[in-house]
């Protein structure tokens, strides 16, 4: 049932319900983290993996940071970890702390830490506010919710794809609320904090340069971290079309016309690049951005529609590297999708 009531989504949480919740990132399934119960549920609706650890998702910074310790679920922040949350919360990042044992083995996938974030989204932030208002006694409440995808589709960044994917497989008391479009478009930056210096396990909406000067450190990157993030195999996120990575609008114009003598219809080719990009006479444009911010915001809902209107193959020009989050996040998840399956 679609609700537009915080105070109604916080309560059904607390009653063991899922919530398809918008985030400023992309929408999230969401269940009361402290539930295992609806930890199951989400892993069950999802078709996930069990292993795979989910973020939970807090009201704010003293939340996620300076809970009584039975009531936290972190221990041990590192001094830049706290400044990275008070400069950058509520907002598209995920820190990596180590684990209280309020984190069950169903939240942490058996690691011996917790991904921790505090959205942005006014609807997340009041769902998450009034968790806190409605049973102040178990107050700061924590929700976990994974993108809510089908387990290998891309993250949905609106309440109609969310549920296209999971609808069917809710239960009636479970709820969901249309928060419109998703801001940011790809998810939320994770960054592990459990080591002398943050590393990235997988960019999003903050980038490593905006890392770097509120920590003054040096942001290392996930190669050789140790530390699984299972959500984040070299292929998931993928759309059932093949993808392709141009270097430039002429590779991209090579890769059509090779493509088209090798068979395959241009009319089933979309095109995805920085709006100076042309798109080859015939071919479909799923996505032409004036900038990464706005190519980030659109880009998996190209990739669906991409697989909506059968396209077979997808050619893609990924904007400048900049260090900003979204050019960051846009190159590693088109890697993602263009990767061998
Ligand atoms: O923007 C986002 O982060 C969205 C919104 C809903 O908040 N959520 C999201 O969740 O993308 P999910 O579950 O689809 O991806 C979370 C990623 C997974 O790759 C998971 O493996 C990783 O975070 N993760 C969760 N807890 C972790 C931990 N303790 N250590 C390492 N990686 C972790
Ligand atoms: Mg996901």
């Amino acid at each position: 049932m679609i609700t537009d009531d915080p105070r109604a989504a916080a309560t059904a949480l607390l009653e063991g319900a899922l919530v398809v919740l918008p985030t400023e990132t992309v929408y999230g399934l969401a269940g009361n983290a402290d539930d295992p119960v609806a930890l199951g549920r989400i892993y069950e609706v999802k078709g996930r993996p069990s292993a795979h650890p989910v973020i939970v998702h807090v009201a704010d910074t003293a939340a996620a940071m300076d809970a009584p310790p039975e009531r936290s679920w972190v221990r041990d922040v590192p001094g830049y970890a706290r400044r990275l949350a008070e400069s950058c919360w509520p907002g598209p990042l995920t820190l990596v702390l180590p684990r209280s044992p309020r984190a069950s083995d169903r939240v942490t996938g058996g690691q011996d830490t917790v991904a921790l974030r505090v959205p942005e989204h006014p609807l997340a932030r009041a769902v998450l506010a009034a968790m806190d208002d409605v049973d102040a006694e178990r107050a700061p409440h924590g929700v976990a919710a994974p993108s809510a995808n089908l387990f290998g589709r891309v993250s949905p960044t609106t309440m109609r794809h969310a549920l296209g994917d999971i609808g069917d497989r809710l239960a009636p008391s479970d709820l969901a609320i249309d928060g419109g479009p998703c801001s940011v478009g790809v998810e939320s930056t994770i960054v592990d904090c459990t080591g002398p210096q943050p590393r990235v396990l997988r960019p999003g909406g903050i980038g490593a340069v905006r890392i770097e000067e509120v920590t003054g450190l040096r942001v290392l990157d996930a190669a050789d971290s140790g530390i699984r993030v299972p959500g984040a195999l070299p292929s998931h996120y993928a759309p059932d079309a093949s993808i392709v990575v141009a270097a430039d609008g002429d590779a991209l114009v090579a890769y059509v016309d090779a493509a088209v003598v090798g068979g395959t219809p241009i009319e089933r080719i979309g095109v995805i690049g920085p709006d100076d990009v042309a798109t080859p006479e015939g071919a479909v444009r799923l996505l032409a951005a004036p900038d990464a911010v706005e190519f980030a915001r659109s880009l998996f809902g190209a990739l669906r529609r991409a697989d909506d209107e059968g396209l077979l193959l997808v050619l893609a020009v990924v904007p400048p590297e900049d260090g900003q989050g979204a050019s960051e996040a846009i190159a590693d998840r088109l890697r993602r999708a263009a990767a061998p399956r």
